[in-house]
């Protein structure tokens, strides 16, 4: 896909969703997904790339919610391992192998489109967030609903130290999800070679 819904364009989580539902249709056997996140993990930098291992749903809401759900795959999705765990390794063996730098880590979804507040920050390190952003999961809900195996990695664009937030730069954020970039297509290309 080129782009994505997001909730906070006034899209639902169906809407969201509806290219995921789509793609399987279509036969895809895997979805990688990127999207571009704030750190709260403080060893993290901009410009770094991270690996979701598990994730944080803050968005209140499901794209599981609606009354014919079954006819998709079971009501009660288990989300005891989201993300599939042998991409994953295999994409961490990438990046060793060709000296990219990898981060690993938890993504907390929220809303937007404003930025956290400084205490929104500082709770989400409490609940155990690594990164934040306003995308990615419902997708992997629907996926995982439709038992298709993901990958997904964030680029760090921006560094959210509560103690020292300065106020967001979106051109700054936009520039570095470009100028990291190729980094990730190259891992992603490596990766569906090994698939
Ligand atoms: N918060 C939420 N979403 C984001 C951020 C952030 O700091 N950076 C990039 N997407």
């Amino acid at each position: 896909m080129q782009g994505r819904f997001h909730l906070y364009e006034g899209y639902d989580f169906l809407d969201i969703t509806y290219p995921i539902r789509v793609m399987h249709m279509l036969g895809i056997s895997k979805l990688f997904i990127s999207n571009a996140a704030g750190a709260i993990n403080l060893d993290f930098q901009k410009g770094d790339m991270m690996l979701i291992e598990d994730h944080i749903n803050l968005q209140g809401g499901s794209p599981l919610a609606f009354k014919n759900v079954a006819e998709f795959g079971s009501r009660f999705v288990d989300m005891s391992e989201p993300y599939n765990k042998e991409m994953r390794q295999k994409l961490m063996n990438i990046s060793k192998e060709q000296g990219i730098s990898l981060k690993c880590g938890v993504y907390a979804s929220v809303v937007g489109p404003q930025l956290e507040t400084k205490a929104e920050y500082r709770m989400l390190k409490i609940l155990g967030a690594d990164a934040v952003g306003m995308s990615t999961v419902p997708e992997v809900i629907v996926a995982n609903h439709l038992e298709l195996p993901i990958v997904a990695v964030s680029v760090l664009t921006d560094e959210c130290d509560p103690d020292h937030l300065e106020p967001v730069n979106i051109a700054e954020i936009i520039a570095i999800a470009e100028a990291t970039e190729p980094k990730m297509v190259k891992l992603f290309r490596e990766l569906i070679k090994q698939l």
